[in-house]
């Protein structure tokens, strides 16, 4: 049995993740790069960073700050700390990016998105950097989109965030390449390390498949730090980690645990909570973690949440606003996110909803549309005296996309990001070059959930369950599963540009719906 916690009062697990001690580091925002040519502008030219390094500072989607840099750029090294992280996004499919200082250099290939590299400065004084393929907007030409830059003097850190790096890199090779049998861990993993939840302890909300999912929920592990420790590379080379539980995560025991280990080395931990288990003890937690946290409400008001919920309205806008309000102090962190299912119901209410949100001070609202689930379709029931007709409150996507528009003309006017889940899911998963599957989630992002291993979040029946996954070998059992018979074959079928039969049967997914509502298009225009 392998020691949990040593002499010294240190985790296994927190020995088996590296997590180091604190050693010197400096961090720049993209907000702060401005700043560090003014405050260094022996070695910057001013007018050079304005000019030729670095364009004006952008929002993404409300979300963080970035600037554009020239296809060249240049950083002062301060202290000429050994190690650099940098928070970017690349555009093309692929690229590289070159690192020059104190007479060496280091080349590196990019995947197309958000990510995060750690290189070494060389100790030298300034850095230079080159972008392979630029991108080119109206004729001007840029390089990356900088969120930020943090010096440092962690080997472990770098060694581990290099590795992340290259396997990303090589993953999304495998994606592009339509590969069966991925060598490689998907840089995206989804986790489920809550079982319990305080409402439906009481009654679960009326929409939630809460039964069907507990069904399959039946045996499997406990998702405890020391489990994720024992994923080996499928944790460990995961540049995002996001709690998929049917569940509560704040009501675990180990969430301060969890918290400490999936945000280790700046990566982004997210879940989604019903907002009621965010008292003072758990704000207090997540202040200052580079966490996201994602609150369902679906009302405008404490009548209407109760249709769906229960009674305590209330106490989430007031959960939510204190969050808020302290997390100001911690670098506006965790991210504060809400999301709105659109029924027949509430459609009336969204605008209210926005008005509220943008009063509380969250940093977006999401809205998204009721699952297509045969464990939940056609259900009928009364929720705290109000009916609830499942098929009645779906919305038809002509429907939603008239909400859709107001609700992305609200935002704009109030400033608040706004997205629509329907719209952007098939966004962030379509291929995007030329020939590449036609959709990334069964390669990049690993879905390993207490409901068994699925092969995206629209998906239900596991393609591996946890009683035919090796436990004592985590790892290899892990790999074992994400390659098994069924996810060939379902990798197989998209690579070759089709939907093979697990896809068909899914009809949450909206690739699947924007593929059948083309085929009945042609099936009706060839009529
Ligand atoms: C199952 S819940 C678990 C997390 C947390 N207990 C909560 O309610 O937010 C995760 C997300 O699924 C959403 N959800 C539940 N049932 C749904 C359904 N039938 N259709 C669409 N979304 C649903 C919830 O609104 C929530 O945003
Ligand atoms: S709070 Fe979340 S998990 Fe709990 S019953 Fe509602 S939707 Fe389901
Ligand atoms: S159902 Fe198929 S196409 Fe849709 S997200 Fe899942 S794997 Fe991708």
């Amino acid at each position: 049995m392998r020691p949990k916690t040593d002499e010294g009062g240190r985790s296994w697990w927190r020995d088996q993740l590296g997590l180091a001690a604190e050693t010197p580091s400096a961090r720049l925002s993209a907000d702060a790069i401005y700043l560090l040519g003014y405050m260094t502008s022996k070695a910057f030219d001013l007018g050079s960073v304005e000019t030729d390094t670095f364009f004006d500072l952008e929002d993404h989607d409300g979300d963080f700050s970035f600037r554009w840099t020239h296809p060249r750029f240049r950083l002062k090294v301060p202290d000429r700390l050994p190690f650099v992280t940098l928070r970017f996004a690349s555009l093309p499919a692929s690229n590289r990016l070159t690192l020059r200082g104190a007479g060496h250099a280091i080349d590196v290939e990019l995947p197309n998105g958000w990510q995060t590299l750690d290189l070494p400065t060389f100790e030298a004084d300034e850095i230079e950097f080159e972008v392979g393929t630029v991108f080119s907007d109206g004729g001007v030409e840029r390089g990356v989109m900088l969120r930020d830059a943090l010096f440092h003097a962690d080997e472990n850190r770098h060694r581990r965030l290099f590795a992340r790096h290259q396997n990303a890199v090589r993953n999304a090779a495998e994606y592009r390449a339509g590969v069966v049998v991925l060598e490689t861990a998907p840089p995206r993993i989804r986790i489920t390390t809550s079982k319990t939840c305080n409402i439906a302890n009481e009654k679960a909300c009326v929409y939630c498949a809460w039964d069907f999912t507990k069904d399959l929920e039946r045996g499997s592990p406990d998702q405890t730090p020391e489990f994720l420790a024992r994923m080996g590379r499928y944790f460990h080379d995961a540049m995002s980690v996001t709690d998929c539980s049917y569940g509560e995560v704040p009501l675990e025991r180990h969430f301060e645990d969890v918290l400490v280990v999936t945000t280790e080395f700046d990566r982004n931990f997210e879940f989604t909570s019903n907002g009621q288990m965010l008292s003072p003890k758990v704000r207090a937690k997540l202040l200052g973690k580079a966490a996201r946290v994602h609150v369902s409400i679906d009302s405008a008001n404490a009548e209407g949440y109760r249709r769906y919920r229960d009674h305590r309205f209330d106490l989430i806008v007031r959960n939510l606003r204190a969050l808020c309000e302290e997390r100001k102090a911690g670098g506006k962190l965790p991210q504060v996110f809400v999301s709105f299912i659109v029924m027949r119901s509430n459609r009336d209410e969204v605008a209210d909803f926005m008005r509220l949100m943008a009063d509380v001070g969250v940093d977006r609202v999401t809205f998204r549309d009721l699952y297509r689930e045969p464990s939940i379709n056609g259900l009928r029931a009364i929720h705290y005296g109000y009916s609830f007709d499942y098929e009645t409150e779906r919305l038809s996507r002509p429907e939603l996309e008239v909400v859709g528009g107001q609700c992305l003309a609200l935002g704009d006017e109030l400033g608040l990001s706004t997205i629509l889940e329907w719209r952007e899911f098939s966004r962030n998963v379509s291929p995007a070059v030329d020939k590449a599957p036609i959709c990334s989630e069964p390669w990049q992002t690993a879905y390993l959930l207490n409901r068994g291993i699925m092969p995206c979040c629209y998906g239900r029946d596991p393609i591996a369950t946890w009683e035919t996954i090796d436990q004592s070998d985590l790892e290899a059992g892990i790999k074992a599963a994400l390659n098994s018979a069924p996810m060939q074959e379902l990798r197989r079928d998209l690579a070759a540009g089709r939907l093979g039969s697990y896809c068909e049967k899914t009809h949450s997914c909206p690739i699947v719906k924007a593929r059948m509502a083309e085929d009945e298009e042609a099936k009706l225009a060839a009529e």
